[in-house]
């Protein structure tokens, strides 16, 4: 089969990682891809929000199925356009992806449905949230309603920086929605959940735990994730249980029942508090950089999964995914998640070997006389796969000991809290 991923970060290197260690993959191309893409499949350079270009290089390339990796596309309607063209296309349609494009909307779900979420209100008006905010417990949640490369996120520890932080997303500091969603803060661990999705069932795809803020011990602003572990230790079976019935199946019937079935990978970001999950946020993709430890964990034949969901046959499939334990660490570019440094030359990558337990993803990342610079503010992703989480991490700290580049940084405590030091 001939498959075409979309994007170009860590997640979709490690998708088509997995792709091509498929026997049935014939032609795999990446639009537009990294350095890391490369070397897999054929990177075509096209803008992913021209959806008619898209269309002419996937009907020319003579594409099975498209697989969509970040939530953009997917929230602008490239799944009903593809769909219209007759292109078989692995992704939940423009109305599913409110879930994650609109916060007032995945929300306002939850509280029609009873699904377990923070206590929230959503405002557009300034006098109604300020009255909100003076009647809220510190810490409060601001959140800017639409898509924000997940930095439309804070927790303020005072009303007056929940007051200010408001008042920016009010006045269109993200350009997605001038809405706002202030919300109660919720104590407890943070779990992501997997599940991979057809018209008429799911299957769980996994779980993780990631670490979004830029600093050691979990400090400093949020960014698109500093690394993640797989499994997730403090998923039992009766958590999983739980969250199957209390979030996902309530949230698959919903949007089945307004007309959207739901399809493609649904990540839930789920607060765990005294046993109990609460759902932070949907996600309507794979998280990046979580997909990068699944995918070292994945067994079963990612082209064949793609194949049989889009087929609406997913519940004929059994998932497989090894016991061992995957972590990824995220090489950043120095003054990342702020203005960062670019194009600036990686040394000495190929020294890093490279096999089934170790893997080095490329996300901001490109090639040229054959010596890879970056360009993004996340720039490659050091994976291993080990027996335990602690042996996992040294070989990827090891591995990242072996690059020579001054220009970045990154956390060396990935999973430090289920990893014993001592
Ligand atoms: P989100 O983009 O909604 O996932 O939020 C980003 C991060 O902010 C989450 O991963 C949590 O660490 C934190 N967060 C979001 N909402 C809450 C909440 N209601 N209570 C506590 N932490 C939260
Ligand atoms: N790592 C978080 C996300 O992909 O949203």
């Amino acid at each position: 089969m001939n498959l075409a991923v979309i994007g170009s970060g860590g997640r979709e290197h490690a998708i088509c990682y997995k792709l091509k260690q498929s026997p049935k993959i014939k032609k795999l191309i990446c639009i537009p891809g990294n350095a890391g893409t490369q070397k897999l499949a054929e990177n075509i350079k096209e803008d992913i929000s021209n959806f008619e270009a898209l269309y002419q290089i996937i009907k020319k390339q003579k594409i099975d199925i498209v697989f969509i990796g970040p939530e953009q596309p997917l929230v602008d309607g490239l799944v009903d356009y593809l769909n219209k063209k007759k292109v078989r296309v692995f992704g939940p349609d423009k109305f599913a992806s409110q879930l994650e494009g609109s916060k007032a909307f995945m929300k306002n779900l939850c509280k029609v449905h009873e699904i377990p979420t923070a206590d929230f209100g959503v405002f557009n008006n300034i006098d109604e949230a300020t009255n909100f905010i003076k009647q809220a417990e510190v810490p409060i949640v601001v959140k800017a309603d639409g898509l924000a490369a997940g930095k439309g996120v804070s927790i303020c520890q005072s009303k007056e920086e929940a007051l200010k932080n408001t008042k920016e997303i009010l006045k269109g500091k993200f350009k997605s929605s001038n809405k706002v969603v202030l919300e109660e803060f919720l104590n407890g661990e943070e779990l992501s959940f997997f599940t991979i999705v057809d018209k008429n069932s799911y299957l769980f795809f996994g779980s993780a735990q990631d670490h979004k803020r830029v600093g050691e011990g979990d400090n400093g602003p949020n960014t698109g994730g500093m690394g993640a572990y797989s499994p997730a230790p403090l998923l039992t079976h009766e958590l999983k249980e739980k969250i199957k019935k209390k979030i996902i199946e309530p949230t698959l019937k919903i949007m089945k029942d307004l007309g959207h079935p739901y399809t493609g990978f649904l990540y839930a970001g789920l607060m765990i508090s005294k046993g109990e999950p609460y759902l932070i946020e949907y996600n309507i993709r794979m998280g990046d950089p979580e997909c990068q430890v699944l995918m070292m964990r994945l067994e079963t034949d990612l082209l064949e999964i793609i194949d049989f969901a889009t087929r609406n046959k997913i519940k004929d499939l059994k998932i497989k995914w090894t016991k061992k334990s995957s972590i990824t660490i995220v090489l950043c570019a120095n003054g990342y998640p702020y203005n960062y440094i670019k194009n600036s030359e990686i040394k000495n990558l190929s020294s890093i070997l490279a096999d089934k337990n170790n893997q080095v993803f490329h996300a901001g990342t490109y090639e040229k006389n054959n010596k890879i610079y970056s360009n993004g503010g996340r720039v490659l992703n050091i994976t291993s796969l080990s027996e335990s989480l602690t042996e996992a991490r040294n070989k990827s700290l090891s591995n990242l000991n072996k690059i020579n580049w001054t220009d970045g940084f990154f956390r060396k405590d990935i999973g430090w809290k289920v990893i014993n030091n001592k």
